[in-house]
Protein backbone atom coordinates (compact mmCIF):
# COMPACT_ATOMS: atom_id res chain seq x y z
CA UNK A 1 0.00 0.00 0.00
CA UNK A 2 1.88 3.06 -1.02
CA UNK A 3 0.44 7.18 0.93
CA UNK A 4 0.24 10.07 -1.18
CA UNK A 5 0.87 13.28 0.69
CA UNK A 6 -0.48 16.16 -1.16
CA UNK A 7 -3.18 14.23 -3.23
CA UNK A 8 -5.23 17.29 -3.44
CA UNK A 9 -2.41 19.37 -5.09
CA UNK A 10 -0.35 19.18 -8.25
CA UNK A 11 2.48 16.69 -7.90
CA UNK A 12 0.23 14.31 -5.37
CA UNK A 13 -2.53 14.86 -7.83
CA UNK A 14 0.15 13.30 -10.73
CA UNK A 15 1.84 11.33 -8.55
CA UNK A 16 -1.93 9.18 -7.38
CA UNK A 17 -2.54 8.91 -11.32
CA UNK A 18 0.44 7.19 -12.04
CA UNK A 19 0.56 4.48 -9.53
CA UNK A 20 -3.22 4.14 -10.48
CA UNK A 21 -3.93 0.23 -11.19
CA UNK A 22 -0.07 -0.24 -10.38
CA UNK A 23 -0.14 -0.49 -6.48
CA UNK A 24 -2.67 -0.21 -3.91
CA UNK A 25 -3.11 3.23 -3.06
CA UNK A 26 -3.91 5.23 0.04
CA UNK A 27 -4.96 9.03 -0.66
CA UNK A 28 -3.36 11.36 2.41
CA UNK A 29 -6.19 14.16 2.28
CA UNK A 30 -6.79 17.00 4.92
CA UNK A 31 -10.74 16.66 4.01
CA UNK A 32 -11.32 12.91 2.90
CA UNK A 33 -15.20 14.01 2.31
CA UNK A 34 -13.58 16.80 -0.34
CA UNK A 35 -11.65 16.05 -3.79
CA UNK A 36 -14.68 14.68 -5.58
CA UNK A 37 -12.51 15.47 -8.75
CA UNK A 38 -10.16 13.26 -7.68
CA UNK A 39 -10.64 10.60 -10.62
CA UNK A 40 -8.09 7.99 -8.77
CA UNK A 41 -9.05 4.46 -7.70
CA UNK A 42 -7.78 4.25 -3.95
CA UNK A 43 -8.64 4.73 -0.11
CA UNK A 44 -9.21 7.74 1.37
CA UNK A 45 -7.88 8.96 4.47
CA UNK A 46 -7.98 12.07 6.94
CA UNK A 47 -3.78 13.00 7.40
CA UNK A 48 -2.25 16.21 8.58
CA UNK A 49 0.65 17.33 8.32
CA UNK A 50 0.03 19.11 11.60
CA UNK A 51 -1.89 16.73 13.49
CA UNK A 52 -0.13 13.99 14.64
CA UNK A 53 -3.24 12.05 15.44
CA UNK A 54 -4.14 11.31 12.23
CA UNK A 55 -0.84 9.80 11.40
CA UNK A 56 -1.14 6.33 12.48
CA UNK A 57 -4.35 5.46 10.91
CA UNK A 58 -2.80 6.92 7.17
CA UNK A 59 0.17 4.51 7.99
CA UNK A 60 -1.22 1.82 8.86
CA UNK A 61 -0.35 -1.27 6.20
CA UNK A 62 1.66 1.39 4.28
CA UNK A 63 5.12 0.07 2.79
CA UNK A 64 6.01 3.16 0.85
CA UNK A 65 4.87 7.14 0.76
CA UNK A 66 5.29 9.73 -1.65
CA UNK A 67 6.04 12.89 0.83
CA UNK A 68 6.14 16.56 0.16
CA UNK A 69 6.60 19.36 2.00
CA UNK A 70 3.58 21.48 1.57
CA UNK A 71 4.67 25.32 0.87
CA UNK A 72 3.63 27.05 4.03
CA UNK A 73 6.01 24.35 5.76
CA UNK A 74 9.07 25.94 6.31
CA UNK A 75 10.42 24.39 9.57
CA UNK A 76 12.29 20.79 8.63
CA UNK A 77 11.90 19.71 12.37
CA UNK A 78 8.22 19.81 11.58
CA UNK A 79 8.76 16.26 10.02
CA UNK A 80 10.74 14.59 12.68
CA UNK A 81 6.47 13.04 14.24
CA UNK A 82 5.94 12.04 10.54
CA UNK A 83 9.03 10.36 10.35
CA UNK A 84 9.09 8.69 13.82
CA UNK A 85 5.68 7.43 12.69
CA UNK A 86 6.85 6.04 9.17
CA UNK A 87 9.27 3.77 11.20
CA UNK A 88 6.98 2.50 13.61
CA UNK A 89 4.44 1.92 11.14
CA UNK A 90 7.04 -0.03 9.30
CA UNK A 91 7.07 2.03 6.07
CA UNK A 92 10.02 0.71 4.03
CA UNK A 93 10.49 3.48 1.64
CA UNK A 94 9.83 7.08 1.03
CA UNK A 95 9.88 9.12 -2.29
CA UNK A 96 10.58 12.65 -1.00
CA UNK A 97 10.05 15.41 -3.59
CA UNK A 98 13.06 17.81 -2.82
CA UNK A 99 13.93 20.51 -4.80
CA UNK A 100 16.82 20.95 -7.56
CA UNK A 101 20.34 22.17 -6.18
CA UNK A 102 19.11 21.11 -3.07
CA UNK A 103 22.17 19.36 -1.65
CA UNK A 104 23.96 22.89 -2.28
CA UNK A 105 21.52 25.26 -0.49
CA UNK A 106 21.33 24.47 2.83
CA UNK A 107 18.85 27.35 3.88
CA UNK A 108 16.67 25.86 1.92
CA UNK A 109 13.87 23.64 4.15
CA UNK A 110 14.05 20.83 1.44
CA UNK A 111 17.91 20.25 2.59
CA UNK A 112 17.06 20.36 6.01
CA UNK A 113 13.88 17.62 5.85
CA UNK A 114 16.17 15.68 3.19
CA UNK A 115 18.74 15.05 5.85
CA UNK A 116 15.93 14.30 8.85
CA UNK A 117 15.10 11.56 6.11
CA UNK A 118 18.14 10.00 5.35
CA UNK A 119 18.54 10.14 9.28
CA UNK A 120 15.34 8.36 10.09
CA UNK A 121 16.05 4.67 9.27
CA UNK A 122 13.83 4.45 6.22
CA UNK A 123 15.03 3.59 2.79
CA UNK A 124 15.11 6.88 1.04
CA UNK A 125 14.77 8.43 -2.77
CA UNK A 126 15.17 12.05 -3.52
CA UNK A 127 13.28 13.75 -5.89
CA UNK A 128 15.13 16.95 -7.14
CA UNK A 129 12.89 18.65 -9.76
CA UNK A 130 14.09 21.47 -11.55
CA UNK A 131 11.40 24.33 -11.72
CA UNK A 132 8.13 22.42 -13.09
CA UNK A 133 6.61 23.88 -16.55
CA UNK A 134 2.75 23.98 -14.84
CA UNK A 135 4.11 27.40 -12.75
CA UNK A 136 3.00 28.53 -16.27
CA UNK A 137 -0.57 27.80 -15.51
CA UNK A 138 -0.43 28.73 -11.88
CA UNK A 139 1.74 31.72 -11.43
CA UNK A 140 1.67 33.00 -14.71
CA UNK A 141 -1.79 32.37 -16.64
CA UNK A 142 -3.16 35.77 -16.42
CA UNK A 143 -0.82 37.68 -17.22
CA UNK A 144 -0.25 35.62 -20.62
CA UNK A 145 -3.81 35.12 -21.57
CA UNK A 146 -5.06 38.26 -20.22
CA UNK A 147 -1.98 41.00 -21.25
CA UNK A 148 0.12 38.57 -23.26
CA UNK A 149 3.09 38.87 -21.30
CA UNK A 150 5.52 36.78 -19.48
CA UNK A 151 6.68 39.11 -16.38
CA UNK A 152 9.68 37.88 -14.25
CA UNK A 153 12.89 38.92 -13.18
CA UNK A 154 15.21 35.83 -14.67
CA UNK A 155 17.09 38.40 -17.22
CA UNK A 156 18.22 35.62 -19.97
CA UNK A 157 18.81 33.59 -17.44
CA UNK A 158 17.94 29.53 -18.96
CA UNK A 159 16.06 26.88 -16.76
CA UNK A 160 15.57 23.01 -17.63
CA UNK A 161 11.75 23.38 -16.75
CA UNK A 162 10.49 19.80 -16.24
CA UNK A 163 6.78 18.58 -16.56
CA UNK A 164 5.51 17.58 -13.32
CA UNK A 165 3.67 14.25 -15.21
CA UNK A 166 7.22 13.30 -15.96
CA UNK A 167 8.41 13.60 -11.96
CA UNK A 168 5.37 11.99 -10.79
CA UNK A 169 6.30 8.57 -13.35
CA UNK A 170 9.61 9.07 -11.92
CA UNK A 171 8.31 8.77 -8.55
CA UNK A 172 5.77 5.69 -9.40
CA UNK A 173 9.19 4.35 -10.48
CA UNK A 174 10.96 4.55 -7.33
CA UNK A 175 8.04 3.42 -5.51
CA UNK A 176 7.04 0.68 -7.04
CA UNK A 177 10.58 -0.54 -8.33
CA UNK A 178 13.85 -1.97 -6.68
CA UNK A 179 16.86 -0.04 -6.93
CA UNK A 180 16.42 3.22 -5.89
CA UNK A 181 17.22 3.47 -2.03
CA UNK A 182 19.67 5.53 -0.88
CA UNK A 183 19.53 7.84 -3.97
CA UNK A 184 18.69 10.80 -5.19
CA UNK A 185 17.70 11.96 -8.40
CA UNK A 186 18.18 15.90 -10.20
CA UNK A 187 14.86 15.71 -12.28
CA UNK A 188 15.39 18.19 -15.18
CA UNK A 189 13.52 18.45 -18.24
CA UNK A 190 15.25 17.89 -21.78
CA UNK A 191 16.36 21.21 -22.42
CA UNK A 192 17.58 24.67 -20.68
CA UNK A 193 15.59 27.71 -22.34
CA UNK A 194 14.87 30.94 -21.57
CA UNK A 195 11.58 33.22 -20.71
CA UNK A 196 12.46 34.66 -24.24
CA UNK A 197 12.15 31.08 -25.73
CA UNK A 198 9.07 30.42 -23.22
CA UNK A 199 7.62 33.97 -25.02
CA UNK A 200 8.00 32.12 -28.10
CA UNK A 201 6.59 29.14 -28.32
CA UNK A 202 3.35 30.62 -26.30
CA UNK A 203 3.34 33.13 -29.08
CA UNK A 204 3.10 30.17 -31.41
CA UNK A 205 0.74 27.72 -29.59
CA UNK A 206 -2.35 30.69 -27.91
CA UNK A 207 -3.18 32.45 -30.95
CA UNK A 208 -1.69 35.50 -29.79
CA UNK A 209 1.68 37.51 -29.31
CA UNK A 210 3.23 36.66 -25.81
CA UNK A 211 6.11 39.34 -24.78
CA UNK A 212 9.11 38.57 -22.24
CA UNK A 213 8.87 41.75 -20.15
CA UNK A 214 12.15 41.87 -17.32
CA UNK A 215 11.01 43.54 -14.40
CA UNK A 216 13.94 44.80 -11.89
CA UNK A 217 14.13 42.19 -8.55
CA UNK A 218 12.60 45.42 -6.64
CA UNK A 219 9.78 46.29 -9.14
CA UNK A 220 8.88 42.37 -9.51
CA UNK A 221 8.62 42.58 -5.50
CA UNK A 222 6.69 45.61 -5.01
CA UNK A 223 4.73 44.32 -7.78
CA UNK A 224 3.84 41.21 -5.48
CA UNK A 225 3.07 43.29 -2.84
CA UNK A 226 0.74 45.60 -4.61
CA UNK A 227 -1.03 42.56 -5.99
CA UNK A 228 -1.40 41.22 -2.31
CA UNK A 229 0.54 38.48 -3.11
CA UNK A 230 1.94 36.82 0.14
CA UNK A 231 5.37 37.27 1.06
CA UNK A 232 6.60 33.78 1.25
CA UNK A 233 5.11 33.35 -2.24
CA UNK A 234 7.22 36.49 -3.52
CA UNK A 235 10.26 36.16 -1.50
CA UNK A 236 10.38 31.94 -2.83
CA UNK A 237 9.36 33.26 -6.53
CA UNK A 238 12.18 35.66 -6.19
CA UNK A 239 14.77 33.13 -5.32
CA UNK A 240 13.61 30.83 -7.94
CA UNK A 241 13.91 34.10 -10.79
CA UNK A 242 17.43 34.69 -9.52
CA UNK A 243 18.67 31.57 -9.82
CA UNK A 244 17.65 30.95 -13.26
CA UNK A 245 19.09 35.22 -13.60
CA UNK A 246 22.31 33.67 -12.16
CA UNK A 247 22.63 30.24 -14.59
CA UNK A 248 22.09 28.03 -11.56
CA UNK A 249 18.88 26.65 -12.77
CA UNK A 250 20.21 25.93 -16.53
CA UNK A 251 21.47 22.22 -17.42
CA UNK A 252 20.18 18.86 -18.06
CA UNK A 253 20.71 15.57 -16.39
CA UNK A 254 20.17 12.19 -17.93
CA UNK A 255 18.09 11.16 -13.92
CA UNK A 256 14.68 11.84 -15.67
CA UNK A 257 15.24 9.67 -19.27
CA UNK A 258 16.61 6.54 -17.08
CA UNK A 259 13.85 6.32 -14.70
CA UNK A 260 11.19 6.68 -17.19
CA UNK A 261 12.80 4.65 -19.82
CA UNK A 262 11.84 7.85 -22.12
CA UNK A 263 12.40 11.59 -23.38
CA UNK A 264 11.00 13.63 -20.63
CA UNK A 265 8.48 15.91 -22.88
CA UNK A 266 9.68 19.40 -24.43
CA UNK A 267 8.08 22.63 -23.19
CA UNK A 268 6.44 22.76 -26.36
CA UNK A 269 5.01 19.86 -26.31
CA UNK A 270 3.63 20.88 -22.99
CA UNK A 271 2.36 24.32 -23.68
CA UNK A 272 0.97 22.87 -27.00
CA UNK A 273 -1.05 20.09 -25.21
CA UNK A 274 -2.94 22.70 -23.06
CA UNK A 275 -3.11 26.03 -24.55
CA UNK A 276 -6.55 26.41 -24.44
CA UNK A 277 -5.30 27.64 -20.61
CA UNK A 278 -3.64 30.56 -22.50
CA UNK A 279 -5.93 31.34 -25.22
CA UNK A 280 -8.59 34.48 -25.11
CA UNK A 281 -11.86 33.58 -24.72
CA UNK A 282 -12.67 34.19 -28.43
CA UNK A 283 -9.50 34.25 -30.01
CA UNK A 284 -7.96 32.32 -32.53
CA UNK A 285 -6.57 29.00 -32.20
CA UNK A 286 -2.80 28.21 -32.16
CA UNK A 287 -0.33 25.69 -33.87
CA UNK A 288 -0.67 22.17 -33.10
CA UNK A 289 2.68 19.87 -32.90
N1 LIG B 1 6.81 24.76 -8.46
C1 LIG B 1 8.02 24.34 -8.77
O1 LIG B 1 8.58 24.73 -9.81
C2 LIG B 1 8.74 23.36 -7.87
C3 LIG B 1 9.92 22.77 -8.34
C4 LIG B 1 10.59 21.86 -7.51
C5 LIG B 1 10.08 21.55 -6.25
N2 LIG B 1 8.92 22.13 -5.82
C6 LIG B 1 8.42 21.79 -4.49
O2 LIG B 1 7.17 21.15 -4.59
C7 LIG B 1 6.52 21.24 -3.31
C8 LIG B 1 5.05 21.55 -3.50
O3 LIG B 1 4.46 20.48 -4.21
P1 LIG B 1 3.11 20.71 -5.03
O4 LIG B 1 3.37 21.76 -6.06
O5 LIG B 1 2.58 19.41 -5.42
O6 LIG B 1 2.19 21.36 -3.90
P2 LIG B 1 0.78 22.10 -4.05
O7 LIG B 1 0.20 21.95 -5.42
O8 LIG B 1 0.95 23.48 -3.48
O9 LIG B 1 -0.15 21.26 -3.07
C9 LIG B 1 0.12 21.19 -1.71
C10 LIG B 1 -0.58 19.94 -1.20
O10 LIG B 1 -0.26 19.79 0.19
C11 LIG B 1 -1.47 19.65 0.90
N3 LIG B 1 -1.32 20.20 2.24
C12 LIG B 1 -1.01 21.47 2.57
N4 LIG B 1 -0.93 21.59 3.90
C13 LIG B 1 -1.24 20.38 4.42
C14 LIG B 1 -1.36 19.86 5.74
N5 LIG B 1 -1.15 20.64 6.82
N6 LIG B 1 -1.68 18.56 5.90
C15 LIG B 1 -1.92 17.76 4.83
N7 LIG B 1 -1.82 18.18 3.56
C16 LIG B 1 -1.50 19.47 3.36
C17 LIG B 1 -2.51 20.40 0.11
O11 LIG B 1 -3.77 19.91 0.47
P3 LIG B 1 -5.10 20.82 0.60
O12 LIG B 1 -5.89 20.55 -0.66
O13 LIG B 1 -5.77 20.31 1.82
O14 LIG B 1 -4.65 22.25 0.73
C18 LIG B 1 -2.10 20.02 -1.31
O15 LIG B 1 -2.59 18.74 -1.65
C19 LIG B 1 7.24 22.34 -2.52
O16 LIG B 1 8.02 21.79 -1.51
C20 LIG B 1 8.12 22.99 -3.61
O17 LIG B 1 9.28 23.57 -3.08
C21 LIG B 1 8.23 23.02 -6.60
Amino acid sequence: MILVTGSTGLTGRAVARSLDGRAPLRLALRNPGGAADLAVRGERVRFDFDDPASFGPALSGVTGVYLLRPPAMARPAAFEPLLAAMRAAGVRRVAFLSVRGAESIPLLPHRGIERRIEGSGLAWTHLRPSDFMQNFETVHRADIRDRGELWAPAGGGRASWVDVRDVAEAAARVLTEEGHAYRAYALTGPEALGFEDAARLFSAHVGHEVCYRRPSLPRYLWHQHRARRPAAFALVMAGIYTAQRLGLAAGTTPDLPRLIGRAPGSLERYIAGCSHQWRKPGGPAGATV
